[in-house]
């Protein structure tokens, strides 16, 4: 991105500027390790090794069947044209018959290949597609946090797009073009070594004409990749922000940024075009004055009597389809290139290990002390910050015994939700330990650590399937009993019931619209039927009407009964069922007692509790 050097450092502000840039995230291509691109490639085709090599042989026959009909004609010429005239058909015939060989040989060795070629493409796109979701699942939430889906999507979409278009044409057609350069070469040279010579001068020029092109081109096409896939992320990102887009009528400023991130595309794309047409104009211009000399210098030397008419007539047509391909020359080299780009920016991708990474050796957690789900919480020695910034959380210490109840108060930025991540573990901690009865979250195997804890934020974000399969994510294997139980107990079954299809309404069809307060039911009741030992509510009631926090909160006796529970609440009712209150200040726990007692106190808490019931009142 290119700003005024005078502006302030951006910041994630309510203005709705673009959080910092930080290093690498800041560019397109993500730091690979050296021949992590040709590394990728290679395994994309390993699996396929002897199917490549079929398929090259296929191509390698075609050529050779197809490259015959030149020395077929000077044949005829120069030996079945003079048979003929003393009466033998012999030769002519034998002509004739090999002409149509082939070229029933060449057509046949064409379909095979184009087929076998299109099912390798096919495999190695549908892998690459694969293994950039799988990957791009597996990383971490900071990674996310960073990365913007709209990236994600031009490295799946145009990305992948551009390597098919090198497999399925461009690789085909430079691979014939080179071996037809060979193949002819060989021929022209065996045939008249003077001939030979002439094509052979006319690769100086060419050479230096592709050269030239790929260089000028290759940045141009750059250019290019970089601004689509501006474009891409600019449109991604207006269009999920659309709410605050209209709200705030951002409408013209991003039209205008819009704007001239389209122009930087249309400007690149142009620049290409015009290397383009200088490249096809100079290689036609060598093309075809080396054509005309060789047809002066050859008609002289016929007429000597030093050259054959035939062998004439067969180098004249070799060179022409030698030369013929050479515009298309350029646009494979194009594919070439932006596929070369394209698979950089994947490999990049591919490169990127979860900061957050699975355990080596996973560990199980003990079996429950007693018949109630909570498990003993510990914060050891705990400090954090956030990779992009200074420490958000001090060193501390916390132990939060199994199934009490802790609420989290504190203003924005204090770092509850950073706190309730580091349980979550969503970040690992950057000094000390979080440990789940005994246990060290960076230990647990992933199962067993998504079924220890569970977080449910302000989002709730629904995936696209019905309302019973939202509710059953946390257990999928439950039954359509456990999933009423389950919403019936957070009190989401009667309006969950009052849908179309009920608990078959699909969440994103029309009639299965339901509420910001309604999703939030239905993250409860997903995590009531996850049944964790640790349950995190960060903000998540925020979202509800005051009725429907009542109904959540008399829910909430439900849900939390026997867990370990960390409340995150902005209200006090919430605050009231609590068996304990944290008070965070700037990243410190600054007090902690039980509601009763910090109400009574003179600290931060009986402030807020005050200020709370006046607002009540
Ligand atoms: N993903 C992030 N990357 C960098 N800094 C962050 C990130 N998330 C939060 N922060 C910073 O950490 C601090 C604590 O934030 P947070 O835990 O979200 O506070 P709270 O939930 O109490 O409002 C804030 O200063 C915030 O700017
Ligand atoms: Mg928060």
């Amino acid at each position: 991105m290119t700003a005024p050097a005078t502006t302030a450092p951006d910041t994630d502000g309510p203005d709705g500027r673009p959080p910092a840039p930080d290093d690498s995230f800041d560019r397109d291509v993500l730091p690979a390790p050296p021949g992590a691109t040709a590394a990728l490639l290679r395994s994309l085709l390993a699996p396929m090794r002897a199917r490549v090599a079929v398929t090259s042989l296929l191509l390698l026959l075609q050529q050779a069947a197809v490259q015959a009909g030149p020395l077929l004609v000077a044949y005829a010429l120069d030996r079945a044209v003079p048979a003929l005239r003393d009466g033998d058909h012999g030769p002519l015939i034998a002509v004739g018959a090999g002409y149509l060989l082939c070229a029933l040989a060449g057509g046949a060795l064409q379909y095979a290949f184009i087929r076998a070629a299109a099912r390798v493409n096919q495999d190695v796109l549908l892998d690459l597609r694969g293994r950039i979701f799988r990957h791009a699942q597996a990383l971490s939430v900071d990674f996310h946090e960073r990365y913007t889906s709209g990236r994600l999507i031009s490295r799946s979409t145009t990305d992948v797009e551009s390597l098919r278009e090198l497999l399925s044409e461009g690789l085909q057609e430079l691979v014939t073009v080179v071996l037809s350069f060979v193949y002819i070469s060989a021929m022209l040279l065996w045939l008249d070594l003077g001939l030979g010579a002439v094509a052979v001068a006319s690769f100086g020029p060419l050479y230096l004409l592709v050269r030239s092109y790929r260089r000028r081109a290759g940045q141009a096409y750059g250019r290019r990749s970089t601004a689509i896939a501006a474009v891409i992320v600019r449109f991604v990102e207006t269009m999920n922000g659309i709410r605050p887009v209209r709200a705030f009528r951002r409408e013209a400023v991003n039209d205008a940024g819009f704007a001239v991130l389209n122009h930087r595309h249309e400007r690149a794309n142009g620049d290409a075009l015009l290397e383009m047409a200088r490249y096809v104009t100079g290689s036609r211009l060598v093309a075809n004055t080396a054509v005309a000399g060789l047809v002066l210098w050859g008609a002289y030397r016929v007429a000597d009597g030093t050259l054959a008419l035939g062998v004439l007539a067969a180098a004249v047509l070799y060179l022409r389809r030698l030369y013929d391909p050479i515009d298309r020359l350029g646009m494979f080299l194009n594919s070439y290139q932006s596929a070369a780009a394209s698979l950089e920016k994947i490999a990049g991708l591919l490169a990127q290990v979860p900061t957050v990474p699975e355990p080596s050796v996973p560990r199980e957690l003990p079996p429950l002390a007693s018949d109630l789900p909570g498990r003993e919480v510990v914060f050891d020695g705990v400090a954090f910050g956030y990779r992009t910034g200074g420490e958000v959380l001090p060193r501390f210490d916390l132990t939060i015994p199994a199934g009490q109840t802790v609420a989290v108060v504190g203003s924005t930025g204090a770092g509850k939700s950073t706190l309730a991540k580091l349980l979550a573990r969503f970040y690992d901690p950057t000094a000390g330990r979080v440990l789940l009865d005994g246990t060290d979250l960076r230990d647990l195997a992933v199962p067993e650590l998504r079924r220890g804890v569970v977080m449910v934020t302000q989002e709730a974000f629904l995936f696209s399937g019905t309302v019973a399969d939202n509710i059953a994510l946390g257990r999928p294997e439950a039954t359509r009993e456990e999933i009423e139980r389950a919403a019936k107990a957070i009190g989401a079954h009667d309006f969950v019931a009052a849908l179309p299809d009920g608990y078959d309404t699909d969440v994103r069809k029309r009639g299965g619209r339901i509420s910001a307060g309604q999703r939030q039911l239905v993250s409860f009741a997903r995590a009531l039927l996850a049944d964790p030992a640790v349950l995190i509510l960060d903000e998540a009631t925020s979202s509800l009407d005051i009725p429907g926090e009542r109904a959540v909160q008399r829910a909430m006796g439900t849900v939390l009964k026997g867990r370990t529970a960390v409340v995150i609440a902005h209200r006090l009712s919430t605050v009231e069922i609590a068996d304990r209150v944290l008070v965070m200040e700037g990243g410190r726990i600054v007090e902690d007692g039980s509601p009763a007692d910090l109400t009574a106190g003179t600290g931060r808490f009986a402030d807020l509790h005050r200020a709370w019931r006046e607002s009540l009142a």
